[in-house]
């Protein structure tokens, strides 16, 4: 029962795992651009799009994403050839001009409403981190996302002097086949859906 392939289906969902372990390929620039190009089409309220993304590539850019990890996930990140840190723009609401400019009223309810703004930023840029995994994967890329650093840090060392903070962090390249455990169980529809 879908409307797209069943390899699709796998390759996005049933068979698509979170890896700890990475192959030595690397990942172009031009299918970072294809990942980002792709999750701004996933839906945020009012069109907001509060997510950032910086693709940790180059060894001195690892070399200061390290000390924020951590232990246990450093030498996945180490093995990566990319670590993504989907980050959000704490100032996002500046931007409805351009991105929903038949809500202006919004802007002054963003300016002044602080809680409001940080429920905004972490709802919509959770979600487009949730598009960012389905994109890398339907690029044929495997995901190892993380939220185990010290945001605090993570933030200091890469958006001082910025309004730009952390969510998490993703480990994107091809997947060690070996590295993975065996799958979890999810919960049933049972156990997690209601139909009222
Ligand atoms: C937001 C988020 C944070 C996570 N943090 C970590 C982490 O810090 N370290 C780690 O090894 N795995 C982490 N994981 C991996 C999860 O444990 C894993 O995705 C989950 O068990 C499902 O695994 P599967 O995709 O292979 O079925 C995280 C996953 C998500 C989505």
């Amino acid at each position: 029962m879908s409307a797209i392939s069943e390899e699709a289906v796998k390759q996005l969902f049933t068979e698509a795992r979170t890896y700890p372990g990475w192959l030595p390929e690397p990942v172009s620039d031009e299918t970072l651009h294809a990942i980002y190009d792709f999750m701004k089409w996933g839906p945020t309220s009012a069109n907001l799009s509060p997510a950032r993304i910086v693709f940790v590539k180059t060894p001195e850019a690892k070399e200061k994403l390290i000390p924020c990890l951590m232990p246990m996930n450093v030498e996945k990140v180490k093995a990566a050839p990319v670590t993504a840190i989907v980050a959000y723009d704490d100032e996002f609401h500046e931007l409805i001009p351009k991105l929903f400019p038949m809500g202006m009223g919004f802007l002054e309810t963003f300016r002044s409403n602080r809680q409001f703004r940080e429920t905004s930023a972490m709802r919509n840029g959770s979600l487009q981190g949730g598009y960012f995994i389905l994109a890398a994967r339907a690029l044929g890329l495997d995901c190892g996302p993380m939220s185990g650093f010290d945001n605090a840090k993570l933030d200091e060392a890469f958006f001082a002097g910025t309004k730009w903070k952390s969510n998490f962090i993703c480990n994107i390249g091809h997947g060690d086949p070996k590295s993975v455990h065996p799958r979890l169980p999810r919960l049933t529809f049972e156990e997690a859906c209601r139909i009222d």
